[in-house]
C-alpha cells in the first residue's frame, strides 16, 4: 500500500477531505443532472450539462487518485444524508438553487480546496489540478445564471433576495455543520489553520454577493 506522505496524521486527513471531496463532486453531478429537463433556458441546460462531463471527470481523476494511494474509500457523508440534501436541492426554486450550489457547494468549498493545495503533497496537488480549474468555470457560469435571475426580477424583489442571500448561505452551512464530520479538524490536519480558513471564506462569500450586487 503507498502512503500520501511520511505524517500518518496528514496521510489520513487528506484521505478523508479527497474521499469528501469526490462524494461532493459526485452529488453536484447527480444534482446538476437532475435540473438540466427544468432549468429555464437553453443556456442554463448547457451550463449543466457540462458541468455533468466536468463533475464526472473530477469524480474519476479523485477515484484513480484515491486507489492509487491506498485511501481508505469509505464515504464519509453517510448516504442517508446525502438522500436528505438531495431532496432539499431537488426542492428549490431556480435561484435558491443557483445561489446554494455556487455560492456555497461550489465557490466556497473550491476556495476551502484551493487553500489546501499549497500545502499537498505534489501527487495530490496534481490530482486537484484539473477540477480546480473546471471549478472557476463553474462558479462563472452559477453567478452568471444568478446575474440573469435577478435582473429579471422586480427592483424590491431583487433587493429583498441579494439581502436574504447571506442568511441562505448561512442556513446552507450550518445543515452542512450539523452533519459533524471533523472537517476543520482535517483541514488543520493537513496544514491550514481554522482561523485563516474562516476569513477566507467570509470574505469570499461578502465579495461573491457584492459581486452580484453591483
Ligand atoms: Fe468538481
Ligand atoms: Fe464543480
Amino acid at each position: 500500500m503507498n502512503t500520501i506522505h511520511y505524517d500518518p496524521a496528514y496521510a489520513r486527513a487528506m484521505g478523508h477531505l479527497l474521499v469528501l471531496y469526490t462524494q461532493v463532486d459526485q452529488f453536484i453531478m447527480e444534482v446538476c443532472a437532475a435540473r438540466i429537463a427544468t432549468a429555464p433556458d437553453t443556456e442554463a441546460r448547457m451550463g449543466l450539462a457540462k458541468q455533468v462531463g466536468d463533475e464526472c471527470r473530477h469524480v474519476s481523476i479523485q477515484n484513480d487518485w484515491i486507489s492509487k494511494l491506498g485511501i481508505d474509500p469509505q464515504p464519509v457523508i453517510p448516504s442517508v444524508e446525502l438522500d436528505r440534501l438531495h431532496t432539499r436541492f431537488r426542492e428549490l426554486e431556480w435561484v435558491d438553487f443557483l445561489t446554494d450550489l455556487y455560492l456555497v457547494i461550489e465557490a466556497l468549498g473550491s476556495q476551502a480546496v484551493e487553500q489546501v493545495v499549497p500545502l499537498a503533497d505534489p501527487g495530490t496537488r496534481e490530482s486537484l489540478r484539473i477540477p480546480l480549474q473546471d471549478e472557476l468555470d463553474h462558479v462563472a457560469f452559477g453567478l452568471s445564471e444568478l446575474r440573469k435571475v435577478l435582473n429579471a426580477m422586480s427592483p424590491s424583489k431583487r433587493a429583498a433576495t441579494l439581502a436574504n442571500m447571506p442568511r441562505r448561505v448561512d442556513n446552507l452551512v450550518a445543515q452542512l455543520e450539523a452533519l459533524q464530520l471533523p472537517v476543520m479538524d482535517w483541514f488543520e490536519a493537513v496544514g491550514t489553520r481554522r482561523e485563516q480558513m474562516m476569513q477566507v471564506l467570509d470574505s469570499r462569500q461578502d465579495e461573491l454577493i457584492a459581486q452580484l450586487a453591483a
